[in-house]
């Protein structure tokens, strides 16, 4: 699963630390394995997209 770490809550691209996603704006952690909300204000999850893996090629699908 790939995750587009723009935050919900506003937009501001979130980054792995210490183990979560963590968004510099206003405060909000995301969960790195299911980009559910660990803590807000954001209340909705990270978009995410289903990959599949060929030939050590990782795509994500985007529909
Ligand atoms: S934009 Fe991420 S918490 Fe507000």
């Amino acid at each position: 699963m790939a995750f587009d770490v723009r935050c919900t809550h506003a937009g501001v691209p979130s980054a792995l630390s210490g183990g979560s996603l963590k968004c510099p704006a206003h405060g909000s952690i995301f969960d790195p394995e299911s980009g559910q909300v660990i803590r807000g204000p954001a209340v909705e999850p990270l978009k995410s997209y289903r990959t599949i893996e060929t030939d050590g090629e990782i795509r994500i699908l985007i529909s």
